[in-house]
């Protein structure tokens, strides 16, 4: 008996996180570095991942506001049959994030797939009209409930569960006024994680995650591979770099270094391959050879790129 070839695989399209890299209006030291051109950083844009499990059909797991760019430098997503065609057959959001949602808007023109995300998610996209550019007979907006187990493309199934983090920055001022406080860290459908699972085996996408709980470890053990959020290095590199006033803990994302990053938290768990993505333009990790990036590639961690292949 020989056992088939596996083709369950993940193509990470864009591996930075909100902004990009560089992002356009920012001259931080890592940003600076990209606008000189220097060999020791590549450009990155929004985070997404699409996935399959046969090489014909795909998913994406969220669409950045890149996305066209993103299909363009992706021969496995470009049309090949007949006068209008696609391979993405569905799309999974994670939460309602700009860098997340944006590129559904470019992937109007009558193209049908399946638009699958937590009915709170949803109902985010229910009350922008600009999505309805994809209009309902076209694309069927499917909701997919916590918990729940689903064929997100043929041979691919996900499983979507809660992590902590908050609502999508656009949001933030009106649950400061009907809350009176906004909370960063909650569990709920504002952000979640996904499990792919094909073949045997199992994958994990979690681009945005504020800390890490016993659960969420448990899922991930045992896990051929972990795409987890790389957003920050630590929660005040914003703030050092003169940026912005937000820290990573502000921002619903853990970071990677210090006693309470994901470095750390993972550091005993036992997975195949673990892997950042969302990685934030002031994020040291992004230039080789800095002594962060050392630090993480001696942890076992790989940082991911645009274009960057997982094959299960
Ligand atoms: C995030 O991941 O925190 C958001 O993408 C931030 C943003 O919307 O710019
Ligand atoms: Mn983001
Ligand atoms: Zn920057």
């Amino acid at each position: 008996m020989t056992t088939p070839p596996s083709h369950f695989k993940l193509v990470i399209l864009g591996s930075a996180a909100g902004g990009g890299f560089p992002q356009w209006n920012c001259r931080c030291a890592v940003c600076s570095l990209a606008w000189a051109n220097d060999p020791r950083v590549r450009r990155r844009t929004q985070a997404s991942i699409a996935v399959t499990s046969n090489g014909r059909d795909w998913a994406l797991v969220n669409c950045a506001p890149e996305i066209l760019g993103q299909l363009q430098a992706t021969p496995a997503l470009q049309p090949r049959e007949g006068l209008r065609h696609s391979p993405l057959k569905s799309v999974l959001l994670t939460n309602a994030d700009i860098d997340h949602v944006a590129g559904l808007l470019s992937l109007r023109e009558a193209q049908p797939f399946t638009l699958m995300a937590t009915p709170g998610v949803h109902g985010v996209l229910a009350g922008s009209s600009a999505f309805d550019v994809l209009a309902p007979d076209v694309v069927a907006r499917r909701p997919v409930q916590l918990g729940a187990s689903f064929e997100l493309v043929s041979g691919v199934h996900a499983t979507i569960f809660p992590v902590p983090g908050k609502i999508a920055l656009y949001l933030e001022a009106r649950e400061q006024a009907e809350q009176g406080s906004l909370t960063t860290d909650r569990e709920g459908e504002q952000t979640i994680g996904v499990e792919l699972a094909a073949g045997g085996r199992r994958v994990l996408y979690i681009p945005g995650c504020a800390a890490m709980t016993d659960t969420l470890r448990a899922r991930l053990d045992g896990a051929d591979a972990v795409l987890f959020d790389g957003t920050l290095w630590q929660d005040d590199e914003m703030v050092l770099a003169g940026v912005g006033t937000k820290t990573g803990a502000r921002m619903g994302h853990m970071s990677m270094s210090g006693p309470r990053g994901s470095i750390e938290a993972l550091r005993e768990v036992n997975v195949g391959r673990k892997i950042y993505v969302h990685i934030n333009n002031t994020n040291p990790v992004l230039v080789d050879g800095s002594d962060e990036r050392i630090t993480a590639n001696k942890a076992g961690w790989e940082i991911a790129h645009d274009g960057m292949e997982i094959a299960l």
